[in-house]
C-alpha cells in the first residue's frame, strides 16, 4: 500500500516484443509514424506528465536523457548512481545506498506522484524489493527484434490489477496496473 498517500509508478516505453532499447541503446523507434484514428490525442499523455512530482532514473538512463534532450523539464529528478556524475541542473540530485531506505525516507515523505522511468536495472530492483505501487507500460507499434528487456529477470512474481488501458492516435497503447498486495 502507498504510504503518506504517495504512489511509486514504474513507467517505460516498450516495443511489442518487450524491449526498451536496441542492443546498441538506440531508441529512435520510439518515434512512431503509425496512425490509429480511434485513439486519443498523444498530447493528453504529455499533459498527464505534468502531474508527476519526481522522476527517478538509473545512471545510464540519465546519460541517455542528457544526450537525446532533457524530457523532464524542471521537475525534480533523482539519479541513482555510485559514480561522481556532473551536476549541471538544479533539478537533479544524485543518490545511492539502500534503495528501500531512500524510497521510504527521502522520496515518499517529499513527493506524492513518483515515477521510476528506468532503465530495466532499476525497474528490476524496485520490483524485487516490492517498492512499486503501479506499473505503466506504453507499447509502441513496432517489433525491434532484440535489446534490453523491460522486465529483466525480476525473479519475483508480482500479481497485478489492470487499472486502465489507453490507446493513442500514434498507435501507442498504455497499460496501467496496480501492484496487488492482497
Ligand atoms: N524505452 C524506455 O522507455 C526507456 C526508459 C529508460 C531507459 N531506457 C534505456 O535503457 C538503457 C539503460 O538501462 P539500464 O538498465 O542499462 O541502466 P539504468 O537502470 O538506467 O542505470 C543502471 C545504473 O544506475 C545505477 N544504479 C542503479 N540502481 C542503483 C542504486 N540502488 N544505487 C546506486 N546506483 C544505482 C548504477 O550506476 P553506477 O554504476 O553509476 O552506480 C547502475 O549501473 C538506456 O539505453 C536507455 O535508453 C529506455
Amino acid at each position: 500500500m502507498p504510504t503518506n498517500e504517495s504512489t511509486v509508478t514504474i513507467h517505460m516505453v516498450s516495443s511489442l516484443d518487450g524491449f526498451v532499447c536496441k542492443p546498441d541503446g538506440d531508441v529512435a523507434w520510439l518515434e512512431t509514424s503509425d496512425r490509429y484514428e480511434a485513439g486519443i490525442a498523444d498530447e493528453d499523455a504529455i499533459a498527464f506528465l505534468g502531474t508527476v512530482d519526481c522522476f527517478v532514473l538509473g545512471a545510464r538512463t540519465y546519460e541517455t536523457a542528457l544526450k537525446l534532450g532533457w524530457p523532464y523539464s524542471d521537475v525534480p529528478v533523482i539519479v541513482l548512481t555510485t559514480s561522481n556524475m556532473p551536476a549541471d541542473r538544479a533539478s537533479v540530485q544524485f543518490l545511492s545506498g539502500d534503495l528501500a531506505g531512500l524510497v521510504r525516507e527521502r522520496l515518499r515523505p517529499r513527493y506524492k506522484n513518483i515515477w521510476v522511468v528506468g532503465g530495466p536495472t532499476l525497474v528490476r530492483d524496485f520490483l524485487r524489493m516490492g517498492l512499486a505501487d503501479e506499473v505503466r507500460v506504453t507499447i509502441a507499434p513496432v517489433i525491434i527484434g532484440g535489446g534490453l528487456p523491460f522486465f529483466d529477470r525480476t525473479e519475483v512474481e508480482s500479481a497485478l490489477h489492470l487499472k486502465d488501458v489507453t490507446a493513442y492516435k500514434s498507435g501507442m497503447v498504455e497499460l496501467s496496473y496496480v501492484v496487488r498486495t492482497d
